[in-house]
């Protein structure tokens, strides 16, 4: 069993998948862990479960990122409750299909708020923290979908996601000589509610072989921003296609994804 190491992580979207996986892997390194979403009898169960494991401090803040006030109120809730964050783990996401213009303006806004502004923000209010203690971590779930020719979700999933990359990118290079790493996870399909959640039933059906365990991507998520590396991408497959895709010339990559939008919308 390992020791407290004296360290908290706030994780968001900790209720399922990737961000439950996240949960129980730095619990497994001794830190205390404060966890949210907006499923909180789904967190509760979650902390009861690692608490059997580890005796952990486990704060829940049920919180929807989709309101402009959360990030404040989560900052709120740690500052009431003698909390400092040493790590922050922006997972919190989902998919949005549908064609651009059919989706409701307030559904567009409220996907950019959980995937951009919140993001953004979260940082923003806990980095001075960090800075203060000269120690961070920051993790932010980013996708395999911009490096793929892929048909894009409502326009705008693959957007969120270069944005995610490049703001973990300069995040590490504003910050990293104050010992605090910002690495952007970039997993392909992995087995969580997302796809369900999504109506994305089609995708499910995708072969075996082109999936990876939540788990496994929240080790390598952990190790990379251990490491001081940057940018992940999960797995050697999907590292493989990333490649593939940069060695296509950019034309037929652009074809090949304005036809399989084409024939999704
Ligand atoms: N699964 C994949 O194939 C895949 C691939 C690449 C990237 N990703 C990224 O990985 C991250 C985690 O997704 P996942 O695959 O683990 O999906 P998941 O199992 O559906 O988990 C999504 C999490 O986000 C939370 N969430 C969604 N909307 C929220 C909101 N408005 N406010 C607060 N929390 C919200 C959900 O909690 P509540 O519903 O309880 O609020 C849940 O805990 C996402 O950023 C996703 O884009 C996933």
């Amino acid at each position: 069993m390992s020791k407290n190491i004296n360290k908290t992580v706030l994780i968001t979207g900790a209720s399922s998948g990737i961000g439950e996986a996240f949960a129980q892997v730095y619990s497994e390194q001794g830190f205390d862990l404060v966890l949210t979403a907006r499923r909180q009898d789904r967190l509760e169960v979650i902390a009861s479960k690692l608490k059997l494991i580890r005796p952990t401090n486990i704060h829940i803040i049920q919180a929807d990122l989709s309101d402009p006030m959360a990030p404040n109120n989560i900052l709120d809730f740690c500052t009431e409750n003698g909390i400092h964050v040493d790590c922050l783990v922006n997972n919190a996401g989902y998919g949005n299909p549908g064609k651009f213009e059919d989706i409701p303006w307030q559904s567009h806004q409220d996907f950019l708020q959980v995937m951009v502004t919140a993001v953004t923000e979260l940082t923003y209010l806990f980095l001075p923290g960090m800075i203060k203690k000269q120690y961070g971590r920051i993790i932010n779930l980013a996708s395999l979908a911009p490096y793929m020719p892929a048909p894009d979700m409502a326009g705008l999933y693959s957007p969120v996601k270069i944005f995610q990359i490049k703001f973990s990118e300069s995040i590490h290079f504003q910050y990293c000589d104050h010992n605090i790493h910002c690495s952007a996870v970039c997993p392909g399909l992995t087995r969580t509610e997302f796809h369900e959640a999504a109506n994305m039933h089609e995708v499910l059906k995708s072969p075996n072989w082109l999936w990876m365990d939540s788990i496994t991507v929240a080790r390598q998520g952990f190790d990379a921003v251990m490491k001081g590396e940057c940018i992940i991408i999960n797995g050697r497959l999907n590292n493989f296609f990333a490649t593939l895709s940069r060695l296509i010339p950019q034309n037929l990559t652009r074809s090949i994804a304005k036809y399989l939008t084409q024939r999704s919308y």
